[in-house]
């Protein structure tokens, strides 16, 4: 068993560039069954959600090769159209095979996914919207069957702009015979990368990151060479580790557009953050004030992948810091592990309220799911001593090598082989 030993205390001093898209990734690795031709993805992220993407499309009867940080797919040669469910087990994600599949092949058959237990993750808008499109679609002992080989499009309006249930509903479109009109879609980063990729492959894809998205299947896929968009998630990992140690950073391969719901309560709680192109300086010289309150909500709102790292970098911060979480009903599930470095945090309802302490003390701790362990290691870097996080699996799947990020960030962290 690995875990990640984290010296605190120290303020931070360097640079590094920010990862591939791991939510942009997954879905568009999704997209290549869509075509027989081949996919060039660059900066691609080596991470283990990725891998279990590419072990689904090797079931499928995919070929997928890395060259560095590119990831060469191709599908032309399918075979299946389940996945066994074992690897849907492996992560959420994998429930966007439903639309490529029945896109591609007229059919599919699925378990339920997996994923980080954030509380409750049905998958009813996915089905909701295939069924619009023209789908059959039906569950029987947590398997869904679905027919697409008729579905000849239509409009289907999401109640609520589900991030994974959009992206299936894209990927259907890919094999309806007539448009598709998505109204009140989510409208991520993540998902303009999408349909920049299907762009790609031939489709027209008009109103992208807007509140109607309509969608028109091309004729024949075309090869694809398609440059994942840079992670905000991560980059928003190392802002917030920087405000909870101090110092100053510099992040390269960043789109500050997509941070700015992140930077600025970053801002308000005394963070330099200066943007340059694609390269971010962030610095924290002075005492941190707290924010006030934070809300949680779909782009261009706070992102609930974020309000796990915020809350642990304002564990000393002067007032008390609010993250009210409205998109997951359990995501304070690494509150009581930072409460072992000593920080004082309440929840009320669907709020955390964080009262800063002025010394925290490195501890042995947890990671509960993929954020809520990067929001150990912010903190981690603000307790005096060393830390120790393990389950980092769960950080594996969506960080590249946190370790050697946090290194060139100046941290004194390191991987290491449990001996217990
Ligand atoms: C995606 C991201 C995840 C991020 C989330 C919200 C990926 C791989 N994961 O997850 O990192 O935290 O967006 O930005 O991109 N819901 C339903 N029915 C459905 C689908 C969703 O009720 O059919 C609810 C969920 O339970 C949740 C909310 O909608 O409360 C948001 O979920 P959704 O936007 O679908 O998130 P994911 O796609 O699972």
């Amino acid at each position: 068993m690995e875990q990640l030993s984290l010296y605190g205390g120290y303020a931070l001093s360097g640079e590094t560039t920010v990862q591939g898209a791991k939510n942009s990734a997954l879905p568009i690795l999704a997209a290549t069954v869509l075509s027989g031709e081949e996919c060039i993805l660059e900066n691609c992220p080596h991470l283990s959600d990725v891998e279990t993407a590419c072990e689904i499309l090797r079931y499928l009867g995919a070929q997928c090769t890395w060259e560095g940080e590119t990831l060469f797919v191709c599908c032309k040669d399918l075979r299946e159209n389940t996945i066994p469910q074992a690897l849907m087990q492996k992560m959420r994600s994998s429930i966007l095979f439903l639309g490529a599949l029945c896109a591609r092949t007229g059919r599919a058959e699925l378990s339920m996914p997996g994923g980080c237990q954030l509380g409750d993750r049905p998958i009813d808008l996915h089905i909701d919207a295939l069924r619009a499109l023209g789908a059959v679609v039906e569950t029987s002992d947590a398997i869904v069957y679905c027919q697409g080989g008729d579905m000849g499009g239509g409009s289907y309006r999401f109640p609520f702009p589900s991030v994974g249930a959009t992206e299936n509903a894209m990927l259907a479109a890919m094999g309806c015979k007539g448009p598709v009109s998505l109204e009140n879609p989510a409208k991520e980063p993540e998902i303009s990368d999408l349909g920049v990729f299907l762009q790609q492959l031939g489709a027209t894809v008009g109103g992208i990151g807007t509140e109607v998205m309509t969608i028109l299947p091309p004729q024949a896929c075309k090869p694809v060479r398609h440059r994942i968009i840079p992670d905000r998630i991560a980059a928003a990992t190392y802002l917030c580790a920087v405000a909870s140690a101090g110092g100053k950073i510099v992040l390269q391969n960043v789109d500050a557009s997509q941070l700015t719901a992140v930077i600025a309560p970053l801002r308000r709680a005394g963070c330099k953050i200066r943007i340059r192109g694609d390269t971010l300086t962030a610095a924290r010289t002075g005492a941190l004030a707290a924010p006030g309150m934070v809300a949680t909500a779909p782009y261009p709102g706070f992102p609930t992948d974020a309000q796990t790292m915020l809350l642990a970098a304002m564990l000393r911060a002067d007032g008390i810091t609010g993250v009210q979480e409205r998109i997951f009903s359990d995501r304070f599930r690494q509150l009581p592990q930072l409460q072992k470095l000593g920080a004082e945090i309440t929840i009320v309802a669907d709020t955390a309220y964080v009262t800063g302490v002025r010394r925290l003390y490195g501890a042995q701790m947890r990671a509960t799911d993929l954020r809520g362990g990067a929001a150990l290691a912010v903190a981690a870097l603000a307790a005096e001593g060393e830390s120790i996080i393990t389950a980092l699996d769960h950080l594996d799947r969506g960080y590249e090598h946190i370790e050697r990020d946090l290194c060139n960030l100046g941290a004194k962290a390191e991987r290491k082989i449990s001996t217990r």
